[in-house]
């Protein structure tokens, strides 16, 4: 069974996440979707509210699980016994960060772990989760970026934190 970690941040996720997780789909057998407890970037939506917005997201790709994972990506990935690693590339600007990434897990992994890119389709190449976050408090509109689920729980959450 060919199976694949696509880890990130999804704080929230976007359309851009969610045509990389269609397409990895298609390909693996079984892609497990997984966000990161990261202690270094703070973050508007909890890893327990990520979570729930990527079921419902994901919830029509019978072979996409969601998940949550805090440390190395290495250590997580053995103990799923998956040995492959699924990142988008959005532009040139991505690549340098995620080569150094994807080095250093094959190279910590002893070579147990690696990673395939996906290019993102040109339509969210501009996407980012940041960009999404800063158009919805300022009240734009980001339905061409999120589900409407998402748009509706940014606008709840700014809302509740009354746009501080
Ligand atoms: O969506 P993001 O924030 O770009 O995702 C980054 C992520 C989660 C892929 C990366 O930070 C990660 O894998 N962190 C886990 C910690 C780890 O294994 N670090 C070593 C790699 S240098």
């Amino acid at each position: 069974m060919k199976k694949a970690i696509y880890p990130g941040s999804f704080d929230p996720v976007t359309y851009g996440h969610l045509d990389i997780i269609k397409r990895a789909a298609a390909i693996f057998d079984e892609v497990t979707v997984s966000v990161l407890y990261n202690v270094k970037k703070s973050s508007l939506f909890s890893v327990d509210e990520r979570v729930k917005m990527l079921k419902e997201a994901t919830k029509d790709l019978p072979n996409v699980k969601v998940d949550s994972f805090s440390g190395l990506l290495i250590d997580y990935a053995k103990s799923k016994d998956v040995h492959c690693v699924i990142r988008g590339l959005r532009a040139i600007t991505d690549f340098e960060y995620e080569l150094q990434v994807s080095q250093t897990n094959h190279l910590l992994s002893h070579g147990d772990l690696d990673t395939v890119f996906f290019t993102t389709d040109l339509q969210y190449s501009y996407l980012s989760s940041s960009s999404v976050k800063e158009i919805a408090y300022f009240q734009g509109d980001v339905s061409p970026c999120v589900p409407d689920f998402v748009a509706d729980a940014l606008e709840a959450k700014y809302a509740e934190q009354d746009r501080k």
